[in-house]
């Protein structure tokens, strides 16, 4: 049996390199490190939670001012296991955003931000603002008085740019109030563009720490 599967890999590897691929991801050698170095990996734990989790909520929610309340509802006491799914997606986006912050506060006092892992740094950068995205633009989704008027709030300092404020502020709500238009435009910014900025990023900021190997822990002469 077991050589049955070593055969099958062998196959498998001949013709996609798939072990070369498991050996620099998963076999790398890294130095001896301590737990802060975890924080990376915990925030794409949750990142791909959110996701799987955010996929099943898709399937009930519906992304109407009539609607929206009452499809949480509907998922918190009716569907299957709502409550599960939609407990981890709402207590997943605090996690994940105190997560990816803390990681950040420790690749600053390491100084691992330092050469060669200036755009790993800077793709965190970007990472750090989706994930604020993700967490302002699904904040309205319940549609209820808290979401509603913390967009209210939030989008109109938006309005305060010089200039062009007024003009964002209404590409943000799609017109001057909050109405089913600033909600259809939140779902998807939600949805498609915030998500797949985030995957598309984290791959490019899992490369690069490949690429370039974790730092090591700074010793105080350094
Ligand atoms: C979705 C957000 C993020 C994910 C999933 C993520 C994931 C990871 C992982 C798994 C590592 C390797 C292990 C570790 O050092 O913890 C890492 C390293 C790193 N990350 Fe992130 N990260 C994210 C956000 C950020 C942010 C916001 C910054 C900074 C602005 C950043 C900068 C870095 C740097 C410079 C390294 C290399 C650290 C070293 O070699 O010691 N990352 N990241």
């Amino acid at each position: 049996m077991a050589t049955r599967t070593a055969k099958v890999i062998d196959w498998l590897d001949d013709r996609a390199g798939l072990l070369s691929v498991w050996n620099s991801v998963f076999d790398r050698k890294v130095p001896k490190v301590n737990w802060w170095y975890t924080l990376g990996s915990a925030t794409l734990f949750v990142a791909m939670m959110q996701a799987a989790t955010g996929v099943f909520l898709s399937i009930y929610y519906i992304p109407t001012p009539e609607e929206a309340y009452s499809s949480i509802d509907y998922i918190m006491n009716d569907v299957a296991f709502g409550w599960l799914v939609r407990g981890i997606h709402h207590w997943g986006a605090t996690l994940m955003v105190i997560l990816v912050f803390l990681h950040m506060l420790r690749v600053f006092y390491y100084g691992a931000y330092k050469y060669p892992r200036e755009v790993t740094w800077l793709t965190g950068v970007v990472l750090f603002l989706v994930t604020m995205g993700l967490g302002f633009t699904g904040y309205l989704l319940p549609w209820n008085q808290r979401s509603y008027w913390a967009t209210a709030v939030g989008s109109s300092i938006l309005g305060t740019v010089p200039i062009v404020g007024d003009f964002l502020l209404r590409v943000m709500r799609g017109g001057d109030d909050l109405t089913i238009l600033t909600l259809s435009r939140f779902y998807g910014v939600h949805i498609w563009f915030l998500p797949a900025s985030l995957f598309g990023l984290m791959g490019v900021h899992l490369y690069l720490v490949i690429r370039n190997g974790i730092s090591y822990v700074p010793r105080r002469d350094e």
